[in-house]
């Protein structure tokens, strides 16, 4: 590792706008925000550091788990799942997905292309594919036939400078039967009130979009930089 992080600990900084600046061996410093995904993701290591390291980020982990959870409630084995990551970033999902059984196929999706260049730079033959756009762009119907891919996960990727419904939607519902979600969003993007995911995710624990919500649980998802917790919802549902 040829460089050090120090975080910007200001508190009262909302999510968006929290700052790193990453410092070379040779003393040039870049400056950037946790949110610039495509910045992060160029500096190997960088977001492991930070977000999983510091900022004890548990949202894999939380969602992965749930996930299994209620697989093994339907008496459903791990390996039988095959998945799309969306928002997948480097790849740290589809790596805790592989270290709890899910030994099918798996495909990623991000908004930025840094993030397919680093998931196959430091996670190797992890996705079997990797695409780069919005999911309403992406021939996500094509892949699901061709994979045969039976589970959509996203953790941490919907909401306001993130995926929109609409793009959930898009992706969802080409989903066959018996599909398994898995998805972690901020409390407050869950709010129905406030946007059009906490609409869409409301209709879905509705019973609507031909979807059983099965499980929604607040959780901490990481600290801030300036310590506080911030708070996520897991969520698990499944197609009909
Ligand atoms: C907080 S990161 C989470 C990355 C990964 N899921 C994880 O848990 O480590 C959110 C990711 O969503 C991606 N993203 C943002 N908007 C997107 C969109 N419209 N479509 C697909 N990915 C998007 C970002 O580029 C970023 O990689």
């Amino acid at each position: 590792m040829d460089w050090t992080v120090e975080l910007d600990t200001a508190s009262g900084r909302e999510q968006a706008e929290e700052r790193l600046t990453v410092t070379w061996a040779d003393g040039r410093r870049e400056d950037m925000r946790l949110h610039e995904y495509g910045r992060v993701y160029a500096v190997p290591g960088l977001y492991e550091e930070v977000v999983q390291t510091r900022l004890e980020c548990l949202s894999p982990s939380t969602m992965v788990a749930a996930l299994l959870d209620q697989l093994g409630k339907a008496g459903e084995d791990p390996a039988s799942l095959r998945a799309l990551d969306m928002g997948a970033g480097n790849g740290v999902v589809g790596e805790e997905l592989r270290r709890r059984g899910v030994s099918g196929t798996l495909v990623g999706t991000d908004l930025v292309p840094e993030a397919k260049d680093a998931a196959e730079r430091d996670r190797a033959r992890l996705y079997a594919e990797f695409l780069v756009g919005d999911l309403l762009d992406l021939p996500i119907g094509d892949i699901v036939a061709r994979h045969g891919l039976n589970c959509l996960v996203g953790a941490g990727a919907l909401g306001p400078g993130h995926i929109p419904a609409a793009s959930f939607d898009a992706a969802w519902s080409t989903f066959p039967a018996g599909s398994w979600l898995a998805v972690t969003a901020h409390e407050d993007v869950l709010d129905p009130s406030a946007g059009d995911v906490g609409r869409y995710v409301a209709e879905l624990r509705e019973g609507k979009h031909g979807t059983e919500v099965l499980h929604a649980e607040p959780f901490r998802h990481r600290l801030r930089m300036s310590g506080d917790p911030i708070t996520y919802v897991a969520l698990v549902a499944r197609r009909r």
